[in-house]
Protein backbone atom coordinates (compact mmCIF):
# COMPACT_ATOMS: atom_id res chain seq x y z
CA UNK A 1 0.00 0.00 0.00
CA UNK A 2 1.59 3.02 -1.03
CA UNK A 3 2.24 5.42 1.80
CA UNK A 4 -0.15 8.10 -0.23
CA UNK A 5 -3.22 6.15 0.53
CA UNK A 6 -2.47 6.68 3.98
CA UNK A 7 -5.59 9.20 5.66
CA UNK A 8 -4.54 10.57 9.03
CA UNK A 9 -7.75 8.43 10.37
CA UNK A 10 -5.85 5.80 9.56
CA UNK A 11 -3.44 5.89 12.25
CA UNK A 12 -5.51 5.18 15.28
CA UNK A 13 -5.33 1.55 13.86
CA UNK A 14 -1.60 0.26 14.03
CA UNK A 15 -0.56 0.07 10.00
CA UNK A 16 2.09 -1.53 8.30
CA UNK A 17 2.71 -0.36 4.84
CA UNK A 18 4.35 -1.70 1.59
CA UNK A 19 5.51 1.97 0.80
CA UNK A 20 7.38 0.90 -1.95
CA UNK A 21 6.05 0.90 -5.17
CA UNK A 22 6.83 -2.92 -5.13
CA UNK A 23 4.80 -5.67 -5.19
CA UNK A 24 5.41 -7.72 -2.55
CA UNK A 25 6.84 -11.74 -3.06
CA UNK A 26 4.04 -13.99 -1.80
CA UNK A 27 6.16 -15.04 0.67
CA UNK A 28 6.43 -11.10 2.06
CA UNK A 29 2.99 -10.71 1.95
CA UNK A 30 2.02 -14.04 3.81
CA UNK A 31 4.57 -13.03 6.76
CA UNK A 32 2.82 -9.46 6.87
CA UNK A 33 -0.09 -9.98 7.15
CA UNK A 34 -0.24 -12.11 10.05
CA UNK A 35 -3.05 -10.85 13.19
CA UNK A 36 -3.93 -8.43 10.92
CA UNK A 37 -7.89 -6.99 11.01
CA UNK A 38 -7.79 -4.92 7.91
CA UNK A 39 -6.09 -5.54 4.47
CA UNK A 40 -6.48 -2.74 1.58
CA UNK A 41 -5.07 -4.15 -1.40
CA UNK A 42 -4.62 -3.94 -5.17
CA UNK A 43 -5.66 -6.21 -7.98
CA UNK A 44 -2.07 -7.47 -8.07
CA UNK A 45 -2.88 -9.12 -4.99
CA UNK A 46 -4.32 -12.77 -4.91
CA UNK A 47 -6.55 -12.68 -1.40
CA UNK A 48 -6.97 -16.59 -1.59
CA UNK A 49 -7.55 -18.85 1.25
CA UNK A 50 -3.18 -19.16 1.83
CA UNK A 51 -3.36 -15.27 2.48
CA UNK A 52 -6.32 -15.55 4.67
CA UNK A 53 -4.80 -18.34 6.86
CA UNK A 54 -1.91 -16.74 6.98
CA UNK A 55 -3.53 -13.83 8.42
CA UNK A 56 -5.24 -15.57 10.61
CA UNK A 57 -8.84 -14.88 12.76
CA UNK A 58 -8.41 -11.96 13.62
CA UNK A 59 -8.96 -10.51 9.89
CA UNK A 60 -12.31 -8.56 9.78
CA UNK A 61 -12.34 -6.75 6.48
CA UNK A 62 -10.31 -6.91 2.74
CA UNK A 63 -11.19 -3.67 0.56
CA UNK A 64 -9.27 -3.75 -2.59
CA UNK A 65 -8.18 -0.86 -4.56
CA UNK A 66 -10.15 -2.02 -7.61
CA UNK A 67 -13.57 -2.49 -9.17
CA UNK A 68 -12.79 -6.12 -10.42
CA UNK A 69 -12.67 -8.33 -7.39
CA UNK A 70 -11.19 -11.55 -9.47
CA UNK A 71 -8.04 -11.57 -7.50
CA UNK A 72 -9.99 -12.07 -4.63
CA UNK A 73 -11.99 -15.75 -3.37
CA UNK A 74 -15.01 -14.55 -2.52
CA UNK A 75 -16.55 -18.02 -1.50
CA UNK A 76 -13.36 -18.35 1.27
CA UNK A 77 -13.94 -14.40 2.64
CA UNK A 78 -17.81 -15.45 2.91
CA UNK A 79 -16.87 -18.45 4.79
CA UNK A 80 -14.96 -16.64 7.11
CA UNK A 81 -17.29 -13.80 7.59
CA UNK A 82 -14.93 -11.13 6.13
CA UNK A 83 -16.42 -8.08 4.59
CA UNK A 84 -15.13 -7.19 1.61
CA UNK A 85 -14.98 -3.55 0.20
CA UNK A 86 -14.25 -2.10 -3.48
CA UNK A 87 -14.16 0.50 -5.61
CA UNK A 88 -17.14 1.13 -8.36
CA UNK A 89 -18.21 4.18 -9.87
CA UNK A 90 -15.41 6.52 -8.87
CA UNK A 91 -13.15 5.10 -11.83
CA UNK A 92 -16.03 4.92 -14.49
CA UNK A 93 -15.50 7.96 -16.29
CA UNK A 94 -11.56 7.24 -16.23
CA UNK A 95 -11.74 3.90 -17.71
CA UNK A 96 -14.51 4.55 -20.54
CA UNK A 97 -12.11 7.65 -21.48
CA UNK A 98 -8.73 5.70 -21.91
CA UNK A 99 -11.36 2.83 -23.52
CA UNK A 100 -12.53 5.62 -26.33
CA UNK A 101 -8.69 6.32 -26.57
CA UNK A 102 -7.50 2.98 -27.20
CA UNK A 103 -10.98 2.57 -29.66
CA UNK A 104 -9.98 5.28 -31.87
CA UNK A 105 -6.14 4.53 -31.60
CA UNK A 106 -6.40 1.46 -32.96
CA UNK A 107 -9.25 1.88 -35.43
CA UNK A 108 -7.26 4.91 -37.01
CA UNK A 109 -3.90 3.26 -36.35
CA UNK A 110 -2.13 5.99 -34.39
CA UNK A 111 0.52 4.20 -32.81
CA UNK A 112 1.78 2.63 -36.23
CA UNK A 113 1.06 6.17 -37.76
CA UNK A 114 3.69 8.16 -35.67
CA UNK A 115 5.78 5.39 -35.70
CA UNK A 116 5.83 5.84 -39.83
CA UNK A 117 6.19 9.34 -39.15
CA UNK A 118 9.34 9.33 -36.85
CA UNK A 119 11.18 6.30 -39.07
CA UNK A 120 11.45 7.57 -42.34
CA UNK A 121 8.10 5.65 -43.94
CA UNK A 122 6.30 8.79 -44.66
CA UNK A 123 7.25 9.20 -48.01
CA UNK A 124 4.22 11.27 -49.32
CA UNK A 125 0.63 11.41 -48.98
CA UNK A 126 -0.87 8.16 -49.96
CA UNK A 127 -4.05 7.32 -50.64
CA UNK A 128 -4.82 4.37 -48.86
CA UNK A 129 -2.23 4.61 -46.69
CA UNK A 130 -2.73 4.15 -42.46
CA UNK A 131 -6.20 3.67 -43.79
CA UNK A 132 -8.22 2.81 -40.97
CA UNK A 133 -12.04 2.40 -39.75
CA UNK A 134 -14.62 5.02 -38.45
CA UNK A 135 -16.89 5.09 -36.04
CA UNK A 136 -19.94 7.39 -37.93
CA UNK A 137 -22.15 4.71 -38.85
CA UNK A 138 -20.87 1.43 -36.68
CA UNK A 139 -22.74 -0.31 -35.05
CA UNK A 140 -20.73 -0.93 -31.44
CA UNK A 141 -21.73 -3.83 -29.34
CA UNK A 142 -20.88 -4.25 -26.02
CA UNK A 143 -20.03 -7.29 -23.77
CA UNK A 144 -21.06 -6.57 -20.52
CA UNK A 145 -23.01 -3.51 -19.71
CA UNK A 146 -22.48 -2.37 -16.45
CA UNK A 147 -21.50 1.45 -15.32
CA UNK A 148 -18.53 1.34 -17.44
CA UNK A 149 -20.61 0.25 -20.99
CA UNK A 150 -22.88 3.08 -20.60
CA UNK A 151 -19.89 5.33 -20.27
CA UNK A 152 -18.37 3.70 -23.08
CA UNK A 153 -21.62 4.42 -25.10
CA UNK A 154 -22.24 8.00 -23.96
CA UNK A 155 -19.23 9.17 -25.06
CA UNK A 156 -19.20 7.04 -28.56
CA UNK A 157 -22.34 8.37 -29.29
CA UNK A 158 -21.04 11.80 -30.73
CA UNK A 159 -18.99 10.26 -33.07
CA UNK A 160 -22.58 9.50 -34.89
CA UNK A 161 -22.31 5.70 -33.79
CA UNK A 162 -25.42 3.77 -35.77
CA UNK A 163 -26.67 1.77 -33.32
CA UNK A 164 -25.56 -0.20 -29.76
CA UNK A 165 -25.81 -3.61 -29.25
CA UNK A 166 -25.01 -5.77 -26.11
CA UNK A 167 -25.04 -8.76 -24.44
CA UNK A 168 -24.93 -10.21 -20.94
CA UNK A 169 -25.80 -12.43 -18.50
CA UNK A 170 -29.66 -10.89 -17.95
CA UNK A 171 -31.17 -8.12 -19.78
CA UNK A 172 -30.22 -4.71 -18.54
CA UNK A 173 -33.44 -2.61 -19.32
CA UNK A 174 -32.03 0.59 -17.38
CA UNK A 175 -28.83 0.98 -18.56
CA UNK A 176 -29.64 -0.15 -21.78
CA UNK A 177 -32.34 2.44 -21.71
CA UNK A 178 -30.20 5.14 -21.06
CA UNK A 179 -27.93 4.29 -24.84
CA UNK A 180 -30.77 3.08 -26.42
CA UNK A 181 -28.78 -0.43 -26.76
CA UNK A 182 -30.80 -3.81 -28.30
CA UNK A 183 -30.35 -7.02 -26.18
CA UNK A 184 -28.94 -9.89 -28.64
CA UNK A 185 -27.21 -13.00 -28.55
CA UNK A 186 -23.31 -13.46 -28.51
CA UNK A 187 -23.57 -14.92 -31.94
CA UNK A 188 -25.85 -11.83 -32.93
CA UNK A 189 -22.96 -9.62 -31.06
CA UNK A 190 -19.76 -11.00 -32.89
CA UNK A 191 -21.61 -11.45 -36.22
CA UNK A 192 -23.05 -7.42 -36.14
CA UNK A 193 -20.50 -5.58 -34.41
CA UNK A 194 -18.52 -2.81 -36.20
CA UNK A 195 -16.28 -2.16 -32.38
CA UNK A 196 -16.59 -4.56 -29.55
CA UNK A 197 -16.09 -3.35 -26.58
CA UNK A 198 -15.69 -6.18 -23.50
CA UNK A 199 -16.50 -4.75 -20.49
CA UNK A 200 -17.46 -7.52 -18.27
CA UNK A 201 -15.96 -9.02 -14.83
CA UNK A 202 -14.03 -11.93 -15.11
CA UNK A 203 -15.96 -14.75 -13.86
CA UNK A 204 -15.79 -18.81 -14.00
CA UNK A 205 -18.19 -17.85 -16.85
CA UNK A 206 -16.53 -15.21 -19.05
CA UNK A 207 -13.16 -17.11 -18.53
CA UNK A 208 -12.21 -17.39 -22.33
CA UNK A 209 -14.86 -15.88 -23.53
CA UNK A 210 -13.23 -14.17 -26.24
CA UNK A 211 -12.26 -17.06 -28.76
CA UNK A 212 -11.71 -18.76 -31.73
CA UNK A 213 -15.71 -19.36 -31.92
CA UNK A 214 -16.55 -15.57 -31.17
CA UNK A 215 -13.77 -14.07 -33.56
CA UNK A 216 -14.58 -16.28 -36.44
CA UNK A 217 -18.44 -15.06 -36.27
CA UNK A 218 -17.16 -11.46 -36.30
CA UNK A 219 -16.45 -8.99 -39.76
CA UNK A 220 -13.30 -8.47 -41.33
CA UNK A 221 -13.68 -4.80 -40.55
CA UNK A 222 -14.17 -5.24 -36.32
CA UNK A 223 -12.05 -3.59 -34.23
CA UNK A 224 -11.64 -5.72 -30.29
CA UNK A 225 -11.46 -3.45 -27.21
CA UNK A 226 -10.79 -4.66 -23.97
CA UNK A 227 -10.45 -2.89 -20.91
CA UNK A 228 -11.83 -5.47 -18.34
CA UNK A 229 -9.23 -8.14 -17.79
CA UNK A 230 -7.04 -10.30 -19.73
CA UNK A 231 -8.94 -14.03 -18.38
CA UNK A 232 -12.02 -13.24 -20.82
CA UNK A 233 -9.94 -13.44 -23.98
CA UNK A 234 -8.06 -16.44 -25.61
CA UNK A 235 -5.08 -15.23 -26.57
CA UNK A 236 -3.49 -17.58 -28.80
CA UNK A 237 -7.33 -17.28 -30.88
CA UNK A 238 -7.07 -13.71 -30.73
CA UNK A 239 -3.60 -13.60 -32.11
CA UNK A 240 -4.95 -16.01 -35.04
CA UNK A 241 -7.18 -13.99 -35.51
CA UNK A 242 -5.12 -10.48 -35.87
CA UNK A 243 -2.64 -12.24 -37.66
CA UNK A 244 -4.59 -13.96 -40.34
CA UNK A 245 -6.87 -10.61 -41.17
CA UNK A 246 -9.98 -12.40 -39.67
CA UNK A 247 -10.37 -9.21 -37.76
CA UNK A 248 -9.18 -5.78 -38.58
CA UNK A 249 -7.73 -5.07 -34.94
CA UNK A 250 -7.33 -5.44 -30.93
CA UNK A 251 -6.71 -3.14 -28.79
CA UNK A 252 -5.83 -4.70 -25.50
CA UNK A 253 -5.55 -2.88 -22.07
CA UNK A 254 -5.33 -5.98 -19.70
CA UNK A 255 -3.61 -9.51 -21.02
CA UNK A 256 -2.79 -12.20 -19.63
CA UNK A 257 0.04 -12.47 -17.16
CA UNK A 258 0.12 -9.13 -16.49
CA UNK A 259 2.85 -7.49 -17.38
CA UNK A 260 2.69 -9.87 -20.48
CA UNK A 261 6.28 -10.77 -21.62
CA UNK A 262 7.88 -8.83 -24.34
CA UNK A 263 8.62 -11.82 -26.39
CA UNK A 264 5.61 -12.27 -26.58
CA UNK A 265 3.60 -12.88 -30.34
CA UNK A 266 1.09 -10.29 -29.89
CA UNK A 267 3.49 -7.31 -29.65
CA UNK A 268 4.79 -8.41 -33.03
CA UNK A 269 1.36 -7.29 -34.68
CA UNK A 270 0.98 -4.27 -35.91
CA UNK A 271 -2.84 -4.37 -35.35
CA UNK A 272 -2.45 -4.85 -31.91
CA UNK A 273 -2.43 -2.24 -29.70
CA UNK A 274 -1.22 -3.08 -26.04
CA UNK A 275 -1.22 -0.73 -22.93
CA UNK A 276 -0.24 -1.96 -19.26
CA UNK A 277 -3.18 -1.94 -17.31
CA UNK A 278 -3.87 1.86 -17.17
CA UNK A 279 -7.27 2.34 -18.11
CA UNK A 280 -8.23 4.08 -14.54
CA UNK A 281 -4.92 6.20 -14.12
CA UNK A 282 -5.63 9.49 -13.75
CA UNK A 283 -4.63 11.41 -10.79
CA UNK A 284 -7.96 12.13 -9.87
CA UNK A 285 -9.63 8.63 -9.91
CA UNK A 286 -6.67 7.18 -8.75
CA UNK A 287 -6.68 9.58 -5.84
CA UNK A 288 -10.66 8.67 -5.17
CA UNK A 289 -9.67 4.64 -5.67
CA UNK A 290 -7.52 4.91 -2.75
CA UNK A 291 -10.07 7.45 -0.66
CA UNK A 292 -12.85 5.20 -1.22
CA UNK A 293 -10.76 2.06 -0.61
CA UNK A 294 -9.28 3.40 2.63
CA UNK A 295 -13.25 4.49 3.67
CA UNK A 296 -14.05 1.06 3.52
CA UNK A 297 -11.55 -0.54 5.25
CA UNK A 298 -11.77 2.03 8.01
CA UNK A 299 -15.90 1.69 8.14
CA UNK A 300 -15.31 -2.28 8.28
CA UNK A 301 -12.56 -2.20 10.85
CA UNK A 302 -15.33 -0.10 13.22
CA UNK A 303 -18.27 -2.07 12.30
CA UNK A 304 -19.93 0.60 10.58
CA UNK A 305 -21.83 0.55 7.13
CA UNK A 306 -18.66 0.82 4.31
CA UNK A 307 -19.57 3.22 1.84
CA UNK A 308 -19.11 0.58 -1.32
CA UNK A 309 -19.55 -3.32 -0.20
CA UNK A 310 -19.19 -6.17 -1.98
CA UNK A 311 -22.42 -8.05 -0.92
CA UNK A 312 -20.82 -12.04 -0.78
C1 LIG B 1 -8.87 -2.08 -12.55
O1 LIG B 1 -8.62 -2.90 -13.37
C2 LIG B 1 -9.83 -2.24 -11.50
O2 LIG B 1 -10.40 -3.33 -11.35
O3 LIG B 1 -10.06 -1.26 -10.77
C1 LIG C 1 -6.57 15.57 -46.43
O1 LIG C 1 -5.73 16.15 -45.76
C2 LIG C 1 -7.32 16.21 -47.48
O2 LIG C 1 -7.10 17.42 -47.70
O3 LIG C 1 -8.14 15.53 -48.07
Amino acid sequence: MPSFFCRKEMYEFNLILNSAHTILGCMELLKRVKGCEGILCVLTEKIDAQLLNAAGPNLKVVSTMSVGFDHLSLDELKKRGIRVGYTPDVLTDCVAELTVALLLATSRRLIEATHEAKTGGWGTWRTLWLCGHELANSTVGILGLGRIGVAIAERLKPFKVKKFIYTDVALRPELANMIEAEYVSLDELAKQSDFLAICCALTPETYGICNWNLFSKMKKNAIFINTSRGGVVNQEDLYEALSTGLIAGAGLDVTTPEPLPTHHPLFTLKNCVILPHVASASYTTRNSMSALAANNLLAGLRGEPMPKELKL
